[in-house]
């Protein structure tokens, strides 16, 4: 088999479906064995849970072609106990963590013809999804699910690539205090999504959701983590007092980066609004967000413009940046155990 033909440096972030997807099912209360399979369909009954009480979760991963021609994933076991953690919360059934690692090294392999080639700026984006396919009227956890993981080569999550991007300051929330806003539920991506149609059309790239207990902290954005930098070169990074930021691996990993390897100042704390425009950069952080520089946060008109500027990303930015994707795609040493090697490309 031969790499696929496609354009991949001109790759957005959308769909392409690639040949092969993994499928397990849920039923009389265990997993059955799993399997590789080319159906794209998922076939389901008017009364299946996902339908009308949004019994589901998900994950986002991707595979790298590294400079030594190796394909390989970054840290697949966060999103296999963050997958665990997303079920537990709306009680679904646990996919166990080894059977997860073991699905996305299966449909990974199937599909390497997929996987974009080194230098190309693009990546395959690995999405495990799980939801309750058994029924319900009632109020109440399903009794079957499907697990499914499928892939899809993407580029950049932010059209115009490591361009600084405008974001906005939401008047809508995008998670409820000690709700569900620390997992990964398609529900909070549902409430989020007139927002961002309204945040697009009025010309912004992303909505910064702020704390919906006070309005006063910052939080994160429909589908990132933020991070700043201070004007010493430290970086800030925002935690929630109401535990409703999803934890970010791509933010996670940074922040061992900036302490471990570029030795700078790490802050983990709530951040207000106020304080916002004493910082020099901003960025968004996730794994199809990479790390996306933020040239400008508008509040309600008041324009908060960050020393950076909209032309690049700032320098500390740039060093996470360059150090975190030089690990992802082999040419950085990371940590020990932060690079899961799948097969030769
Ligand atoms: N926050 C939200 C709301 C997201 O959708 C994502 C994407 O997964 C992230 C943060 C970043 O998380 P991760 O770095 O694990 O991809
Ligand atoms: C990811 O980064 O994996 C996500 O799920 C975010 C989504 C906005 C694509």
């Amino acid at each position: 088999m031969a790499k696929k033909e496609l354009d991949w440096s001109n790759i957005g972030f959308t769909y392409i479906p690639t040949d092969y997807r993994y499928v397990s099912n849920f039923k009389d209360g265990k997993w059955d064995d799993g399997e590789i399979t080319t159906d794209t369909r998922v076939v389901l009954s008017e009364d299946s849970g996902v339908l009308h009480y949004a019994q589901e979760c998900f994950e986002g991963l991707k595979a790298y072609e590294t400079k030594d021609g190796k394909i390989v994933t970054f840290r697949p076991d966060l999103n296999a106990s963050r997958m665990l953690d997303s079920a537990a919360r709306l009680e679904m059934p646990q996919f166990p963590a080894d059977r997860f690692l073991k699905a996305v090294e299966e449909v990974v392999a199937a599909n390497k013809d997929w996987v974009p080639p080194y230098g190309s700026g693009a990546t395959l984006y690995i999405r495990p999804v799980m939801f309750a396919t058994g029924n319900v009227i009632g109020v109440k956890p399903a009794d079957e699910y499907q697990f499914r993981i499928f892939c899809t080569p993407v580029g950049p999550y932010f059209k115009g690539g490591a361009k600084p991007i405008v974001v906005k300051i939401s008047d809508f929330d995008r998670a409820a205090p000690h709700g569900t806003g620390n997992i990964k539920a398609g529900l909070n991506y549902a409430m989020s999504l007139h927002a961002i149609v309204k945040a697009h059309e009025e010309g912004f790239a992303e909505n910064v959701y702020l704390d919906a207990e006070s309005r006063t902290y910052i939080e994160e954005t429909g589908g990132a983590n933020i991070i700043f930098v201070t004007k010493e070169g430290g970086l800030v990074v925002p935690q929630s007092h109401t535990d409703s930021i999803l934890p970010s691996i791509t933010r996670r990993s940074i922040v061992q980066v900036a302490r471990d390897i570029l030795h700078l100042n790490v802050e983990e704390r709530p951040v207000k609004l106020s304080e916002v425009e004493n910082f020099v950069e901003m960025g968004l952080c996730g794994t199809a967000a990479v790390i996306s520089p933020v040239g400008k946060i508008n509040d309600h008109g008041k324009e908060i413009c960050f020393a950076s500027g909209m032309d690049e990303m700032g320098p500390v930015i740039k060093k996470l940046y360059d150090t975190l994707t030089g690990i992802q795609m082999g040419s950085v040493e990371g940590p020990e155990g932060w690079i899961h090697e799948i097969c030769e490309a």
